[in-house]
């Protein structure tokens, strides 16, 4: 059994990118921008989880098994998410965001980076309490097919509803959020009546391009991953799927500051990395 504290693999930049070019011709993932801290942590992980003992061991295994291949791809994608995430964010959104949406005779939303859907079913939610959602349209995408899988289904574990609900409350939220599931033994399944109006896709943001027009973005918690030029790459195909004076979210350890395109936007709420689209 190998000891993960006393086994530690030095990883160099050019082997590093020698191993992703190779995983992304075999498979067509694209990880060469994200961020090496980030890859090689989790490369180290995944080389001492499997008892293997360098990169080179790793690279075979992943080059030689599919299913292998789709652990470690999983591994490099972190989903962690939960309902109202951050709460003061959808609150900002409440104050700040939805007045002007209320404007409009119809609303497209585009949740990039979706995970297991929590953060689709928070907004459809907020829609559905501030009489947006019949008049909405709500694309969440992400490039890992298990976690879209069970966003689609929106079943969750029961024991996180008391977190999920004092969130909803801190968030601003004007109804009871045990009116959107049902609790079936140890889990929770989102209403029907949320789902109507969300299209689940798989869409890599590395690699696909833009797929319509929307007038609010959220992609909280993803680009932390990229490199700079990654996000840059990434804030442009948001830029240009953005209607004129849409709206683009970030996650709170994320910024447009440092991006190509920061002075394309006007900052709304800098401490909940909201933005609008200026031209
Ligand atoms: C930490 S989760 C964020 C979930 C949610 N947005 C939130 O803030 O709670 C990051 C998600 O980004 C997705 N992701 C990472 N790289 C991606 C890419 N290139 N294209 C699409 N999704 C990606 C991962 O699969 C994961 O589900």
């Amino acid at each position: 059994m190998i000891d993960e504290n006393q086994y530690k693999i030095e990883i160099g930049n050019e082997e590093l990118e020698y191993f992703l070019q190779s995983v992304f011709d075999k498979y067509g993932y694209d990880f060469r921008s994200y961020s090496q801290a980030h890859i090689k942590r989790r490369i180290t992980n995944r080389i001492s989880m499997s008892h293997l003992d360098s990169l080179e061991a790793l690279q075979s295994k992943i080059l030689a098994s599919t299913s292998f291949a789709s652990l470690f791809i999983k591994d490099l994608s972190i989903n962690v998410t939960e309902m109202y995430r951050d709460p003061n964010f959808y609150a900002a959104i409440r104050e700040k965001v939805i007045p002007r949406l209320k404007t409009y005779s119809f609303l497209k939303t585009w949740h990039a980076g979706c995970a297991t859907g929590q953060e689709v079913y928070s907004m459809a939610i907020l829609l559905t309490e501030e009489n947006l959602y019949d008049r909405s349209l709500i694309y969440a995408t992400d490039f890992n097919q298990q976690v879209l899988d069970t966003a689609k289904a929106g079943i969750y574990p029961e024991q996180k509803t008391k977190q999920y609900t004092r969130n909803h409350q801190l968030s601003g939220g004007n109804t009871s959020l045990s009116d959107y599931y049902i609790a079936k033994y140890d889990k929770i399944i989102m209403d029907k009546s949320l789902k109507k109006n969300i299209v689940w896709a798989h869409h890599n943001l590395v690699t696909d391009g833009v797929f319509a027009e929307v007038q609010l973005i959220l992609c909280r918690n993803v680009l932390i991953y990229f490199n700079q030029n990654l996000q840059n790459k990434v804030h442009e195909l948001f830029y240009e799927s953005l209607a004129k004076g849409g709206y683009l979210c970030l996650g709170a350890r994320e910024s447009l500051r440092f991006s190509s395109v920061a002075d394309r936007y006007q900052v709304v709420d800098s401490k909940n990395k909201i933005y609008i689209k200026k031209y």
